[in-house]
């Protein structure tokens, strides 16, 4: 790796994070790590699927292993991620009334948050809880429909008795539109007021290179503050696609350098609301490790900050050189 270079997380005023999903490979990508973040999110490792796989059968080794590197390294951990709809083994939701669904709930977010009590900074309670086409604004996931929204309730109360420390978040894609901004911005004043102790929520920002402009990441960081909750960016890559079937055998020049323009519009925006933001992670530290070489379809994509040869990109350019 190049040892030359600034460190992205000098070069900003917020803790600098990333995701990284394959402990057998940490090697060089470690020392990537390391180097440019100041925190780590295991990108699968701490979902359901991969830590109770059976009801009540815990399994903590690839989820330890990334807590471990974190933490010898300096690192902060973001714990991600709760409750979710998706990467649910079926058994949870299989034949549960309101009671069992909630009462498996309880036992799976106290025992991770207490396994990683004063070990994981912040933690994704609920993902992706939202949806700004419903009614209510509320996803029909399975959550939802055997609960209702006590499923947040819980998760909320239970992750705050684990780990009374831990700052606890919701945290959820597309908040940078409009409608699900508000969408997601009612059901968070809705639960503070009757005292569920959300402390933040999390942006995912999953964007690619034509959309949308940081002027709308803007907007919902100055409507989010009004609430007087911490926020966070969660997930943040920029695809080289703006749609879900275009494919590129070499990724055109000119696209990276735009990506590069897109990124350094958005640290200025990030940079000017450094108040308001506690972190800011990246969905992986390099382009070769990158979720879109799968999602939503098999293609070549480069959506992070440094190259399969993990080399600087314009991307990182953008981020660490505001000039
Ligand atoms: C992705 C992981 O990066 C992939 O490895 C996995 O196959 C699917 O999930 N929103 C989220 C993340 O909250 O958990 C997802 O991570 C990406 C979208």
């Amino acid at each position: 790796i190049q040892t030359d270079i600034p460190r992205v997380r000098d070069a900003v005023p917020f803790t600098m994070g990333s995701a990284f999903t394959r402990p057998d490979t940490l090697g060089v990508h470690g020392e990537l790590l390391a180097r440019h973040f100041g925190s780590l999110t295991p990108g699968n490792e701490l979902k359901w699927d991969a830590t109770e796989p059976r009801e009540g059968e815990f399994t903590f080794t690839d989820g330890d292993y990334l807590v471990d590197f974190a933490t010898s390294h300096g690192m902060q951990v973001r714990g991600h991620t709760l409750a979710w709809h998706s990467q649910t083994p079926d058994w949870v939701f299989a034949g549960a009334t309101k009671e069992v669904l909630l009462q498996r709930l309880e036992t799976h977010v106290r025992t991770l948050v207490t396994r990683y009590k004063g070990r994981i900074a912040a933690w994704d309670v609920v993902n992706e809880v939202v949806d700004e086409n419903q009614p209510d604004g509320l996803r029909r996931s399975p959550w939802y429909q055997i609960t209702g929204l006590d499923f947040i309730r819980t998760a909320f109360r239970v992750a705050r008795e684990a780990d009374p420390d831990a700052k606890l978040f919701i945290n959820d894609y597309n908040t940078e539109f409009p409608r699900k901004r508000e969408a997601l911005y009612s059901l968070v004043k809705r639960l503070k007021d009757e005292g569920v102790p959300i402390d933040g929520v999390g942006h995912q920002l999953h964007l690619n290179i034509e959309h949308p402009a940081a002027s709308s990441v803007e907007a919902t960081i100055e409507r989010f503050a009004t609430l007087e909750v911490d926020q966070q960016v969660t997930e943040l890559d920029v695809s080289v696609y703006t749609d879900f079937v275009s494919s590129y055998d070499t990724i055109p020049p000119e696209l990276l350098i735009q990506q590069g323009h897109r990124y350094k519009e958005l640290f200025d925006v990030f940079r000017r609301h450094a108040a308001d933001l506690g972190s800011v992670t990246v969905w992986g530290e390099s382009d070769d490790v990158s979720w879109l070489r799968t999602w939503p379809i098999a293609r070549l994509n480069a959506p992070l900050l440094f190259d399969d040869d993990l080399q600087a990109k314009p991307a990182y350019w953008g981020v660490v050189d505001p000039a």
